[in-house]
Formats: C-alpha cells, sequence, structure tokens
C-alpha cells in the first residue's frame, strides 16, 4: 500500500511502486481528467503537479509522489473558478478537448512563476503539449487573459 496526497486529500493505493502516477490516479482513484496521449513522455496530455512543478505523469513512477502533493485538474481550484478555467471557458479554448487539461496544468505552472507572461513565455511554456486539434492560439489568448482574470482578483 502506498500513501498519497492527491488533491489535498490523503489516499491510499494498492499499487506498484514503479506503476506510472497516471494509472494510478486514472485506474485507481477514478481521477479520469488526466489523459493518456503518447504514454512517453512526448504529448503532455498526462500533465499535472507535484509539490507544484508541472510533471508527466505517464513516465512518472507513483513512488515518486509519496510524501508529495499531487494536484490534478480536478484539484487545480475548488470551485473550477481557477482564472485559467474561467479564460478557457470565455475564448471557448477546446475542440475535441482531450489535450487540455494538460494545456491548462502547464500553464498554471507558468503564471504562478509569471504573472504577465508574453506570448514567447507562453510558447516556450507549453512547447512539449501537442494539440491535434490546433488550439494554440486560443490557448495563448486564453492565457494572457487569465493573467488578467487573476491581476484583477478573478477566480481562484
Ligand atoms: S501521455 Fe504523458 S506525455 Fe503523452
Ligand atoms: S483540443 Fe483536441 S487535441 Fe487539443
Amino acid at each position: 500500500m502506498l500513501k498519497l496526497t492527491v488533491n489535498g486529500k490523503a489516499r491510499t493505493v494498492d499499487a506498484r511502486p514503479d506503476m506510472p502516477l497516471l494509472w494510478v490516479l486514472r485506474d485507481r482513484l477514478g481521477l479520469t481528467g488526466t489523459k493518456l496521449g503518447c504514454g512517453m513522455a512526448q504529448c503532455g496530455a498526462c500533465t499535472v503537479h507535484l509539490d507544484g512543478e508541472a510533471v508527466r505523469s505517464c513516465v512518472t513512477p507513483v513512488s515518486r509522489a509519496v510524501g508529495k502533493q499531487v494536484v490534478t485538474i480536478e484539484g487545480l481550484s475548488p470551485d473550477n473558478r481557477h482564472p485559467l478555467q474561467l479564460a478557457w471557458l470565455e475564448a471557448d479554448v477546446p475542440q475535441c478537448g482531450y489535450c487540455q487539461s494538460g494545456q491548462i496544468m502547464a500553464a498554471a505552472v507558468l503564471l504562478r512563476e509569471k504573472a504577465d507572461p508574453t506570448d514567447e513565455d507562453i510558447d516556450r511554456c507549453l512547447a512539449g503539449n501537442l494539440c491535434r486539434c490546433g488550439t494554440y492560439q486560443r490557448i495563448r489568448a486564453a492565457v494572457h487573459r487569465a493573467a488578467e482574470l487573476a491581476a484583477k482578483g478573478g477566480g481562484r
């Protein structure tokens, strides 16, 4: 049994230490907002936060999460009103939606580190998050809008 803290809650899971964190999140804990894309750290669909850092959960053994704070898209905000989530809705960013939780989790780290990112900051931060539907322009606009909302104290 492994003890984890996921989205602020203590969880005990029956898993081998080398099981990918993504499998534990989706299959053991039912947190299906985090997606499996490539399974090889190439697409970013599986991005979650580990002690505030964006990690690829498909290649992160669950043992690395023991004693750390794991946050998934479900735990990004207590009421789904993180500035990025509000901006995403406003800009109608998703197309098929598959990549979007990974995009938002990666962008959340950027906004925490840089309150008013430039286009280049956004492109650099999200370069490893692929979107087959090509929503990159809307993603970029929504990250700028989220920065505005956060500056005004909107969302949480
Ligand atoms: S599924 Fe993890 S990076 Fe693609
Ligand atoms: S919205 Fe379809 S892959 Fe990004």
